[in-house]
């Protein structure tokens, strides 16, 4: 099995086709949240440039299908996981649920769903409900046994205790959207992908549930966040995309 590769395909047929069962020791999924379609934007906002909302043909499916799609991967990230490895995935109060629903027929115990506090939001729209302001990550495990480097965790947790000593991570994560240097952006200033996810976000995740040389694989690549990150802390990674455009950019990436 090839590994440090990203392939341009759909993650359900690469997963059932070119990756080993129970292969890989961590999974990192960030899936589309089948947000898009409603055309939300706020052009002239003063306080962050303007807004989108996510409006991408890959993000966009009926609710039953989203339930279908989002048993097919999970199904097929089961089969690649090793029986004492670990999944994560992203996801907000959208989708939260078929990914809980679908973990829990195939038998996965959740051992945490992490907060992302996102520190800079987006504007609240409508004004007619609380500003939405976070995300999740699921993290389920199959077996007992799984990683857990919990004192590098709290080498790496910026939050101190009153005396300055180390403190626990949490499952409370603040962080902001990715912007400045780290978002990567074309010629024009705008973002290449719409959904780039912190990277120390990955860094937290990788280093808390893998080790040297172990496989990181992530079935919805995008930029390359997955990769980069297991490749910076020295795991072997496979990432898998469907457009090409987004392989270019986490080529350049990872170069
Ligand atoms: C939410 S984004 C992931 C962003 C990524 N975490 C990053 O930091 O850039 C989801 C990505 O999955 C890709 N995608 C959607 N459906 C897919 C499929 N069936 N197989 C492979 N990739 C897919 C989209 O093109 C998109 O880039």
């Amino acid at each position: 099995m090839k590994t440090n590769i990203i392939y341009n395909d759909d993650c359900i047929k690469i997963l059932n086709s070119k990756i080993d069962e129970k292969s890989i020791d961590l999974i990192f999924a960030d899936p589309p949240y089948n947000l898009s379609g409603n055309g939300l934007k706020w052009k002239g906002n003063k306080t962050g440039g303007d807004w989108y909302m996510v409006d991408e043909a890959w993000d966009k499916m009926t609710a039953p299908e989203f339930l279908k799609f989002t048993r097919q991967w999970i199904g097929a990230c089961d089969k690649v996981l090793k029986d004492k490895g670990s999944i994560y995935i992203a996801c907000s109060y959208h989708n939260i649920g078929e990914s809980m629903m679908v973990l829990k027929q195939l038998g996965y115990k959740i051992n945490n769903i992490i907060t992302w506090y996102k520190t800079n939001a987006m504007p609240n729209m409508t004004k007619r409900i609380f500003t939405h302001s976070t995300e999740f990550v699921i993290w389920a495990v199959k077996d007992s046994g799984w990683a857990f480097n919990y004192e590098t965790l709290k080498e790496i947790n910026p939050e101190k205790q009153k005396n300055g000593d180390l403190k626990q991570m949490r499952d409370f994560w603040q962080m902001p959207l990715v912007q400045g240097k780290e978002r990567i952006r074309g010629s024009d200033g705008k973002a290449l992908h719409p959904t780039q996810k912190p990277e120390e976000m990955l860094k937290r995740i990788i280093l808390a549930s893998s080790n040297k040389g172990d496989i990181v694989l992530d079935p919805f690549s995008g930029s390359g966040t997955t990769a980069y990150i297991a490749k910076k802390y020295e795991r072997q990674w496979i990432g898998i995309e469907k457009d090409k455009n987004y392989i270019k950019i986490s080529t350049t990436r990872l170069r």
